[in-house]
């Protein structure tokens, strides 16, 4: 699956509103992002992950709700763009090791990973199917992923609303805080796109995962997939 936005035009986006993204999320969402991080970091801490995998980890905020779960976790966090992980180094976190990699091609051995996790970055990738083949190499056999990202909400009534919030809304008033209403006109359009729900799963178990669940939150508009590597070659 190959999106119409190129990878190096994803990345200069993000180094484009990096001092700003954080403080984005947070009015844009209500907060909620950070609830949201946090129910996923308590998903990931049932199962007592050392070595994890942050992809697309950005500013870090999801490697630091998941160390505030598991203290003696150790995190790699990888972006393709440095100005976003330069945020995440702001943050100083021993336990967190910032790399600058795509996640396509992860410089990382085969089953080295307990976990892997990624907020909202799977949809931003030019291919979600390579994307998860690379999360899978990494992962241990039987080991989990966490993927938290946007989805569309289900009620009929909601799903309008949301919509025109999405296509109409949000691009103007992340204009307003980070001067790059375009960044959010393509976020809108990438959660159109992105596989949610059953689709999502399917999506996974073609990409050689098992015993997939999924969670919809604050009424579907996030949801939280867990999957698990499954042992075939
Ligand atoms: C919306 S941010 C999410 C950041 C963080 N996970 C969070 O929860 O706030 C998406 C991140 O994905 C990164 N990204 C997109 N495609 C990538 C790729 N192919 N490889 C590595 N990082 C990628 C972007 O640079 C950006 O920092």
């Amino acid at each position: 699956m190959k999106h119409s936005i190129e990878p190096i035009e994803i990345k200069n986006l993000f180094s484009s509103i990096a001092t700003r993204y954080e403080l984005a999320n947070h009015l844009l969402c209500g907060g909620l992002d950070l609830w949201w991080r946090h129910v996923t970091a308590l998903a990931v801490a049932k199962k007592s992950p050392h070595f994890i995998l942050d992809l697309a980890t950005g500013s870090g905020d999801l490697a630091v709700a998941v160390l505030k779960k598991i203290p003696t976790a150790q995190i790699t966090g990888v972006d393709f763009c440095e100005e976003m992980l330069a945020e995440a180094a702001k943050k100083k976190i021993p336990a967190l090791t910032l790399v600058a990699a795509d996640g396509l091609a992860l410089p990382f051995r085969d089953e080295s990973y307990d976990a892997v996790t990624i907020a909202f970055g799977l949809r931003n990738m030019e291919s979600w199917e390579k994307g998860l083949q690379e999360m899978r190499r990494v992962l241990r056999p039987g080991a989990p992923l966490f993927i938290l990202d946007f989805s569309l909400p289900t009620l009929p009534l909601l799903k309008p609303l949301y919509r025109f919030y999405l296509h109409h809304l949000l691009p103007r008033l992340a204009g307003l805080i980070t001067g790059r209403s375009e960044a959010y006109s393509y976020m809108a359009d990438s959660i159109e796109q992105f596989p949610s729900g059953l689709a999502m799963c399917s999506l996974l178990e073609q990409c050689g995962f098992q015993q997939t669940t999924f969670k919809p939150m604050t009424f579907g508009v996030v949801t939280l997939y867990i999957a698990y590597k499954n042992y075939r070659n």
